[in-house]
């Protein structure tokens, strides 16, 4: 089933995300037959572009960051649903003219009145375009029209539940289409299959059996050429906030009833409200940032976060966090949730790794049988896979132990990756499946669990005391000792 005919209007059109990501990913959709041919794109940025240059634009990122046009006269029937709105986003003219525009090409094309209003722009302009399109009546069908907003939500808690009240006056929540690209990912989407499709994990999947979890999102590169976002951002807001705390709630949550969009984020939403920082009363112990210094990737020197273009060279701001979190409830009281995130890391990884309990009794004295507990790693990038860490007999007279892995590689069951996570965000939006996309209390649930850490690094404290990290290492000291505590540590990756 082909979604209907819709116009995609992107906002911030002539950026990074538009033409790397966004566009390319229609047109594989287009070109694997998931899109009806009337299928139209209106981007809308400030520079005067016209019609012609923006498809020679959109032609170049398809080509540089897809697999290619394929056939020119795919290219050719696609180009012609392209088409470029100069406007400003503050510009109550610019969304009549919009409005004006959407009117003709939507004859034209015959996409009956179907839009979705896609803010790719920074944060700080979604509550204007939200309010402007909601002044102009572009959102008012709420049967045919949605509105997708990118992460970050918010930069706090405040400011997200303020975005929402914005949302809530121009649109319904139906309409709303909250982008957190991580459940995009196969891999993310597999935990759920992966904990209720297979009856031999979910009875272990509890405090009985589960000594503590750790989820990692460590990244190589470091701000590139996006300070201007990322110095209001960093790791914490750009990743952890939204990203983890998507991959923990998907793994801590309880079986919902339906396989539907809001029973799934009910039990995400449940669980994240009954999370707590680890400790309250010592931040330190459950709550680290880091920033990186100089160092060394792939054997080349490179700058510190502060010497990056465009950084405050005090920048206070973090490329890296690490926390420790408890839940609530029957299932996980005492066990223990650490996440970590950061760039400028060793290594691009992405992990959910499942640490069980020990044997409670050893029939084996020596050194050499001392088993180490079983692990269970669902990768979720790259090699994405999943292995279970067991003890065996290693051959030979003695009774000696070894860790082996028992593995599954997605890449050798099913072959080549399934594409970029917006694809299936972007198809899912225009078929109306709000599953993937983060409801309004759930994103709140998220900043509130974040906030005591905010609050305490947001108070202005001497450059000096930022703890800070060698490039190409893993993250200040201070992560590490906060697992050291617990009798704990990190898994080497
Ligand atoms: C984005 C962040 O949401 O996710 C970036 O803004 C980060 O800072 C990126 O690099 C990581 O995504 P992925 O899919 O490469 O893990």
């Amino acid at each position: 089933q082909l979604p209907e005919p819709t116009i995609v209007v992107f906002f911030g059109a002539s950026g990074d995300l538009t033409k790397r990501k966004l566009v390319p990913a229609l047109y594989k959709l287009r070109k694997e037959r998931k899109l009806p041919p009337e299928i139209t794109i209106v981007g809308v940025a400030r520079r005067e572009w016209s019609h012609e240059h923006f498809r020679e634009q959109m032609r170049e990122g398809i080509e540089e960051f897809s697999d290619g046009i394929g056939s020119e006269e795919l290219w050719e029937e696609f180009s012609q649903g392209l088409f470029y709105c100069p406007g400003n986003i503050d510009n109550e003219m610019s969304y009549q003219k919009l409005k004006a525009f959407l009117s003709e090409v939507d004859e034209q094309r015959n996409t009956r009145g179907n839009r979705m209003f896609y803010l790719s722009v920074a944060p700080r302009f979604f509550p204007e375009a939200i309010r402007q399109l909601g002044a102009a009546e572009m959102l008012h069908d709420s049967s045919k029209t949605r509105l997708v907003i990118e992460k970050p939500f918010g930069r706090d808690l405040s400011s997200a539940q303020a975005l929402n009240r914005i949302v809530n006056q121009v649109c319904r929540e139906e309409q709303v289409y909250r982008i957190d690209h991580y459940l995009g990912k196969e891999t993310v989407q597999n935990l759920l299959l992966f904990r209720f499709a297979n009856a031999i994990f979910e009875p272990l999947w509890n405090r009985q059996y589960i000594d503590h979890i750790q989820i990692t999102v460590a990244e190589t590169v470091g701000v590139e050429d996006r300070a201007g976002y990322y110095e209001h951002s960093g790791a914490l807001r750009d990743m952890l906030q939204n990203h983890l705390m998507q991959v923990f709630a998907l793994t801590a949550m309880e079986p919902p009833n339906a396989l539907d969009a809001d029973a799934i984020r009910s039990e995400k939403m449940k669980v994240i409200q009954a999370t707590h920082l680890a400790d309250l009363h010592h931040l330190e112990n459950c709550a680290v940032r880091g920033q990186y210094g100089e160092g060394w990737m792939k054997g080349k020197p490179v700058q510190g976060y502060r010497k990056e273009d465009g950084v405050d060279p005090e920048s206070m701001n973090p490329t890296f966090v690490a926390m420790k979190f408890e839940i609530d409830n029957w299932r996980w009281q005492g066990v223990p949730f650490y996440l970590r995130t950061g760039k400028r890391m060793p290594k691009k990884v992405s992990e959910v790794s499942i640490h069980f309990r020990s044997v409670p009794h050893t029939i084996f004295q020596s050194a050499a049988m001392q088993a180490s507990p079983n692990v269970l790693t669902l990768r979720l990038q790259p090699n994405e896979g999943v292995s279970l860490k067991f003890e065996v007999k290693m051959p030979g007279g003695n009774l000696r132990s070894r860790s082996v892995d028992m593995d599954f590689a997605y890449g050798s069951v099913f072959g080549k990756s399934s594409g970029d996570a917006y694809d299936r965000l972007l198809l899912d939006c225009m078929m109306g499946d709000q599953t993937l996309f983060t409801r309004s209390d759930e994103v709140e649930a998220a900043w509130r669990l974040v906030t005591p850490a905010l609050m305490a690094w947001e108070t202005p404290t001497d450059p000096s005391k930022m703890p800070t990290y060698e490039a190409g290492t893993w993250a200040p000291r201070a992560a590490e000792e906060m697992l050291e505590r617990d009798g704990r540590k990190w898994r080497r990756l």
